[in-house]
């Protein structure tokens, strides 16, 4: 066969003119010679991955440039398909989803592009990059040949792979390899009719030249499920371990072929409640140059993490979501700025290719704004009318996020006490149904909090009939393993003593809608600050609520905005906006991330920078000052507090401290 084919190329090149043959780009798999072939020429990759989903668009270029400067020749990301997707059939590839413009960037910057599409991703991303209306279908096996996912996918990558077609490196683009789903050796389905149908439905758009790959955990249990005829199989392992071993699980699923390790953990993800993590540079140099010694190619996952603003992190199981930043102890942080790790990776890489020669781009400054004074404006309860565009829905039992059509932040859920509760009585969830905290009030007044896996009963007391307000937050669904159909809200029933409340009001929230339109600041007037000593101490929870402040950009100091980073001093946990622009969720009371990334492109120096501020259990503002603070330092690896349960009588919050 191989004989036959060179003949066949031999032919062919007699046929078609000299240069027409040169100018054809391609790029292939060389089993005899254990390579890839770019343009008819051994070609490895050391590559970097980078989302550009978790970089504002300002910064791509900035961030690649850096890249490149290390000596990379390719990058590798991402296409989080919930990202571009939000409600079915509306595509969104716009400003920061300009996916077409950041692979722009990355061939004029002289980069290749391996493209993992997914359709999952996993990525610490909410639901793995899966849009979260698939479990609309409330028995869907995500990840598997079920009709309506597939349904679904086909209809997504037939929107996407056409787009993408052109950048593909035989059509005059910079995409080498495409990956098709992520790490399926993982996943309990084993579905190989659902990779047979990706492989067919990525070779319908893109042709049959493209070289498809898959990568899995190196270890042949993994690659029994993962790899599948018809892309090429590589595993994925971090610094540290015996890199020989490795590869060996590669070579048993692919004998012959270029070694590639598709992602090499440069630092390790974080999880609120949990320290920062850290790999060692000289551990990791250690084991990169193991790698290029070899031949393999390499991709360092992260090279850059950035940010997951909004509500975009994943989270994993037990419950544990991830925090805003994504910086993954990465060569350049989550600012992009330049680190030791960045210098001794390009240190390794010059003993196996020329660099760059030329400056590397330096990191951006940053600057501290200071302290900024911030005013309550009302409680949630208080702003449904505001908050909730499609008004209150009655139901027996409580309704999902997915019920309510709601994918991300928070919804409201409203009863009554049906009796009279005088001595402490359990509110729970017995089937530990919150999804994923569930902030508590009866008649105004805090009662607690239910947490997912941490908290399934408080105690509450009140008269019959009184109000019972739960604002329940979506903290970021589950984007690892066989949990990932994660339905949000109250996903079963609570209990109060022995009996299934009832008779619920739900109230979808459209947070990040009023925040951006000003509706919160437009309705209420500012309440004047609190004089007098407040009746209850600063360790007390008070009732989730939005609180505001504004501060301008100094005008007598040059090279202004430039980046910052806001901490939330004696607040304790939420979501803050910067003019509209939801930045992420802060939780300094568990840790390990103090401080928000603020790129300066957010600022504005013609107007007044508007903050606004979702607290949900305490704000120092009742008992001190009251002020968040721009400061020019990042902090994610402060010591964590709250990795245990903690589940408290409401009466005695002392020990929330
Ligand atoms: C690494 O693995 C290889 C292949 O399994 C083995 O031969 C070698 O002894 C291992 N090296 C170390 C240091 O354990
Ligand atoms: C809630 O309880 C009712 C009555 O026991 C039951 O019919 C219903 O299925 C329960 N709902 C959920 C989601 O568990
Ligand atoms: C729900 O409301 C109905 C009508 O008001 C009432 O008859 C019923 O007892 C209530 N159920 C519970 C569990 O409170
Ligand atoms: C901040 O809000 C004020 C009042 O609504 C508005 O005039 C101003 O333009 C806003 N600032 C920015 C940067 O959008
Ligand atoms: C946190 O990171 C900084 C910067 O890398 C380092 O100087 C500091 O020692 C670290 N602190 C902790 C508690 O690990
Ligand atoms: C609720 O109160 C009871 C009685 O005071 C107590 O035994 C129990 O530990 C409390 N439960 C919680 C979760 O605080």
């Amino acid at each position: 066969m191989e004989f036959r084919g060179a003949a066949a190329a031999v032919l062919l090149l007699a046929l078609i003119p000299a240069t027409v043959f040169s100018a054809a780009p391609s790029f292939s798999v060389d089993y005899k010679r254990n390579s890839f072939l770019k343009d008819g020429e051994r070609f490895r990759y050391i590559s970097g991955s980078i989302h550009y989903s978790r970089i504002p668009r300002v910064y791509w270029k900035d961030r690649l440039l850096k890249m490149y400067m290390a000596g990379l020749n390719a990058i590798q990301t991402y296409i989080p398909w919930n990202f571009h997707e939000p409600t079915p059939g509306s595509y969104d590839f716009s400003g920061d989803r300009d996916l077409e413009h950041f692979l722009q960037l990355c061939q004029d910057l002289g980069l290749v592009v391996i493209l993992r599409p997914g359709p999952y991703i996993c990525a610490e991303w909410d639901m793995g990059g899966l849009p979260t209306w698939l479990l609309k279908k409330k028995d869907i096996v995500l990840r598997s040949s079920d009709p309506a996912y597939i349904a679904a996918v086909d209809k997504w990558m037939g929107k996407l792979l056409p787009m993408i077609k052109p950048y593909l490196y035989q059509n005059g683009g910079p995409i080498i390899t495409v990956q098709v789903e992520n790490e399926y050796g993982s996943y309990f389905a084993c579905d190989f009719d659902y990779l047979r149908h990706l492989i067919r439905l990525y070779r319908s758009y893109l042709g049959d030249e493209v070289v498809l790959f898959t990568t899995d955990g190196a270890r042949v249990s993994y690659l029994k499920c993962g790899s599948i005829q018809g892309a090429y199989a590589t595993v994925d392992f971090g610094a540290g371990g015996n890199v020989t071993a490795a590869f060996e699980a590669q070579r048993h699923a692919e004998p012959h072929g270029p070694l590639v390790n598709s992602e090499f953990y440069t630092g390790w993800l974080d999880h609120w409640g949990e320290p920062h993590a850290v790999v060692s540079t000289a551990i990791l140099v250690k084991s990169l140059n193991e790698i290029l010694e070899v031949g393999a190619n390499v991709n360092l996952y992260m090279f850059i993490g950035g940010t997951n603003f909004g509500y975009w992190n994943g989270a994993n199981t037990p419950y544990a979501p991830q925090p805003t930043s994504y910086d993954y102890d990465a060569p350049l942080t989550e600012a992009g700025d330049l680190t030791q790790k960045y210098f001794a990776i390009r240190d390794v890489i010059k003993k196996y290719r020329k660099i760059p020669d030329g400056m590397v781009p330096p990191s951006t400054p940053k600057y501290a704004y200071g302290q900024v004074p911030m005013k309550k404006l009302r409680t949630v309860a208080e702003s449904l009318d505001i908050l909730s565009f499609s008004g209150p829905v009655k139901s027996t039992y409580p309704l999902t996020f997915t019920d309510m059509k709601q994918a991300f932040g928070f919804m409201q859920y409203q009863t009554v006490l049906p009796v009279d509760c005088i001595n402490p009585t359990p509110l729970s969830s017995p089937l530990n149904g919150v999804r994923d905290r569930a902030y508590v009030s009866v008649d105004g007044v805090v009662a607690g909090i239910l947490e997912r896996d941490k908290a399934i009963t408080i105690n509450i007391t009140g008269k019959a009939g009184s109000r019972l307000d739960i604002l329940v937050e979506n903290l970021g669904r589950v984007n690892f393993g066989k949990d990932i159909n994660d339905f949000k809200g109250l996903v079963y029933n609570l209990t109060l003593g022995a009996s299934v409340l009832a008779n619920w009001t739900v109230y979808s929230l459209s947070i990040d809608e009023a925040v951006k339109g000003g509706l919160l600041l437009d309705t209420v007037s500012l309440r004047p600050p609190k004089t007098t000593t407040p009746k209850t101490p600063p360790t007390k929870l008070s009732p989730p609520a939005f609180y505001a402040g504004s501060f301008s950009i100094p005008d007598d100091i040059p090279d202004l905005p430039q980046d910052t980073y806001i901490q939330f001093p004696d607040w304790r946990k939420g979501q803050v906006w910067i003019n509209g622009f939801n930045l992420g969720r802060y939780w300094p009371s568990r840790g390990p991330q103090i401080t928000l990334f603020v790129p300066a492109y957010l600022l504005s120096t013609s107007a007044p920078n508007n903050i606004t501020v979702l607290e949900l259990e305490a704000s120092p503002c009742s008992s001190g000052p009251c002020a968040v603070e721009f400061t020019n330092t990042p902090n994610i690896n402060a010591t964590t507090r709250f990795t245990t349960p903690f589940i408290r009588d409401p009466l005695n919050l002392q020990g929330l401290l």
